[in-house]
């Protein structure tokens, strides 16, 4: 028998719950203040099922649909919908919690069509997102204030955690709160339990079709190759040309660069794994004629090309077990020294890619990060085949996207 207090929260539970998917708005408000000095957070209540009134408010839509209410449901009921979901973002409400099926309400929305409601989800999670990369920014110049001179000890990894508006920084959850992270095989996000440094220390095992590390962490798979033959299309505008790549995992984007028609002059390659060097070495990478291979992390070398003026024409970006606000650091410190006045430059976008609505917001967050930076994207979409076998021997399935969007990056005019 629950206490008499777990009876009074169990109930004020249902009661928000039931509030939020009638979109009862102005019953809601009065909800929301009423139990605002409660021990729980009355605006990210779970009930048994996981359920919040985010998801409560969303999830409603459907059952009005199939009843047929609202005429056919969907436009009325929808809006009234973004009414209660805009209420609850506004008061606090964190935008991804997961139900107990590992669904936050946008993949809801997302599930049942409700475009507009997955877009105030998307735009929930940019917005939580830039405070949160904001917060790292400060608090990394708080820690170097105090500890100048001190490395960074224990610091946040910036893909994978975010916060609803109004929450302390110290208690945010997880972009996604399960074993999910805003990470795939790349560059930009990386794996929850993965580090560079781990990573460049375990040894890696390479296969006809992957690249995993110790723990089997899928770090490249051959079913990307599409990914990288466009990647390098779109780069290699002119034959003749001068181009930078920064990470080589399993040389297929290096492989296509080398075997184009419009084949570069000058081939850097920056790498710091020391298996995957001694691949290159056995592949006889180190003798091509065009190809300069630096190794060590591109933290490192990058410096040293700028100051020996080194430039080029097109640059990719693709490393592994590295945050977000490293990706944020290489394009805000470095591209613009090394990239040519016209040339354009790519990355591997593959920032949440285990969930669309990740995938999304971190596409926006990205966006609006290049242009504070001085640069242009352009989206091109690639339809990714359904994956099933290829992730067998893998431990996480790090791409659940349809649409591969590939960005093509140039200064701004
Ligand atoms: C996803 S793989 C690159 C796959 C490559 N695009 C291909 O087509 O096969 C990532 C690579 O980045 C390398 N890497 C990781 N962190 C790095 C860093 N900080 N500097 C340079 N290389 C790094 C990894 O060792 C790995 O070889």
């Amino acid at each position: 028998m629950p206490s008499t207090d777990e009876a009074q929260e169990e109930a004020h539970i249902e009661e928000l719950l039931l509030v939020a998917s009638l979109h009862e708005n102005e019953r809601l408000e009065k909800l929301l203040e009423e139990y605002k000095f409660t021990d729980y957070n009355a605006v990210d209540v779970q009930n048994a099922q996981g359920m919040s009134p985010l998801h409560a408010a969303i999830a409603s839509c459907e059952k009005k649909q199939l009843n047929g209410e609202s005429g056919s449901g969907s436009v009325s009921t929808e809006s009234a919908a973004c009414d209660t979901v805009r209420l609850l973002l506004e008061s606090g409400a964190i935008w991804n919690q997961l139900n107990k099926n590992g669904e936050t309400p946008g993949c809801v929305a997302y599930r049942l069509g409700l475009y507009d409601l997955y877009e105030l989800m998307v735009d929930a999670g940019v917005r939580a997102e830039i405070i949160l990369n904001r917060l790292d920014g400060y608090e990394r110049l708080e820690d170097e204030e105090v500890e100048e001179g001190e490395p960074e000890e224990n610091h946040r990894n910036d893909t994978q955690n975010t916060t609803a508006e109004g929450v302390d920084d110290d208690e945010v959850p997880t972009l996604i709160e399960s074993a999910t992270s805003m990470t795939a095989d790349t560059s930009i996000g990386t794996y929850q339990d993965v580090n560079n440094a781990d990573y460049l220390a375990s040894d890696l095992v390479l296969t006809r079709d992957k690249l995993l590390d110790e723990q089997q962490n899928g770090v490249m798979m051959a079913w990307e190759s599409g990914i990288m033959k466009r990647s390098a299309d779109l780069l290699l505008t002119k034959p003749e040309m001068r181009i930078l790549n920064i990470g080589a995992g399993m040389l297929i984007f290096d492989s296509f660069v080398q075997a184009h028609e419009r084949k570069p002059a000058i081939h850097h390659i920056v790498e710091a794994h020391s298996d995957i060097l001694t691949n290159m070495e056995a592949q006889g990478w180190n003798t091509k004629a065009g190809v300069t291979i630096h190794s060590g992390r591109w933290q490192e070398i990058l410096p040293q090309l700028i100051t020996e003026n080194q430039t080029f024409d097109a640059i990719y970006y693709d490393t592994f077990a590295e945050t977000y606000s490293d990706f944020r650091e290489f394009f805000t410190e470095y591209v613009i020294g090394l990239l040519e006045p016209g040339g354009q430059w790519s990355f591997f976008n593959g920032m949440g890619a285990d969930r669309q609505i990740s995938y999304d917001v971190y596409q926006k967050v990205a966006e609006i990060d290049l242009l504070e930076a001085g640069f242009d994207v352009e989206w091109h979409d690639i339809d990714i085949p359904e994956l099933e076998t290829e992730w067998e021997g893998v431990k996480r399935k790090y791409w659940n996207v349809k649409q591969y969007r590939l960005p093509v990056c140039k200064f701004m005019d």
